[in-house]
């Protein structure tokens, strides 16, 4: 946490207005500081140190939110869109002063994990191509997915635009059978995040994913208990796996 910012920002960030109205909250003598009435709104506090109350209560002020989101489809991966709702349209009110964005993207019609956050710097390094943070992914596929496309997505394939895909783990729960109108079924790991991968990896091997939603990232699993649309704050326990998965998936 940062050893020193304004009080009137900390208030800000913690739900009490904009610049503005603090200021106003502050002129009518609400906001205290070590017991002492807050005469000016722009005084630098120690958020960890300093006992800071607004009308006799205590504020409770913290610099980072971690959200699990289960996305429903039709919501776009973005903070803010011209057309589409976003993911932080679905977030209550609460949230709204932290600048929250999306871990990385779910597309449009895709379902499920994703993480919302305002650290930066967690978000930087668990999208690091370099982190090789695993992903997996539920999909039914139009078409009979059998051993060869297991092999083929274990070696790597090409997709549209030259690129060769990492080593991934494909699971197949059910091997559908299209004369009959049944869909495959299955789980896809993958440990790298680029533009609509699944997608093109099925399509690399002539087949289509019809539905998609991720399960997981890292140690992070989506909740059984979220149904689509709604969130959660992260567990401790959930938080402190995340920032060891970052820490040392390097390499
Ligand atoms: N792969 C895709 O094709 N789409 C997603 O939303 C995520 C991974």
């Amino acid at each position: 946490m940062k050893a020193t910012m304004r009080l009137d920002k900390l208030l800000a960030h913690t739900g009490y207005g904009t610049r503005s109205e603090i200021k106003l909250l502050v002129k009518r003598g609400a906001v205290s500081v070590n017991d002492k009435t807050a005469k000016d709104s722009g005084m630098q506090v120690q958020p960890d140190r300093d006992r800071i109350m607004v009308e006799g209560e205590p504020v409770a002020y913290r610099q980072f939110v971690y959200l699990m989101l289960n996305k429903p489809q039709g919501v776009v991966s973005a903070t803010e869109d011209t057309r589409d709702r976003t993911v932080l349209d679905l977030l209550g009110d609460e949230y709204a002063h932290f600048e929250i964005f999306p871990v990385g993207r779910l597309d449009k019609d895709t379902e499920g994990l994703l993480l919302l956050t305002n650290d930066g710097k967690l978000a930087h390094n668990l999208l690091s191509p370099r982190k090789h943070v695993p992903k997996t992914y539920y999909a039914e596929v139009d078409g009979a997915v059998g051993a060869d496309d297991a092999e083929a997505f274990a070696r790597g394939v090409t997709l549209d635009d030259g690129y060769v895909t990492m080593p991934a783990r494909l699971n197949i729960l059910h091997g559908g059978n299209p004369d009959q109108g049944q869909r495959s079924i299955i789980e896809l790991t993958l440990m790298e995040g680029k533009f609509h991968q699944v997608k093109r990896m099925f399509q690399a091997v002539g087949k289509k994913v019809v539905f998609l939603k991720r399960l997981s990232m890292g140690p992070l699993v989506l909740d059984p208990a979220l149904r689509t649309g709604q969130s959660r704050e992260l567990t401790a326990a959930e938080l402190e796996q995340l920032v060891q998965a970052q820490r040392w998936q390097e390499g």
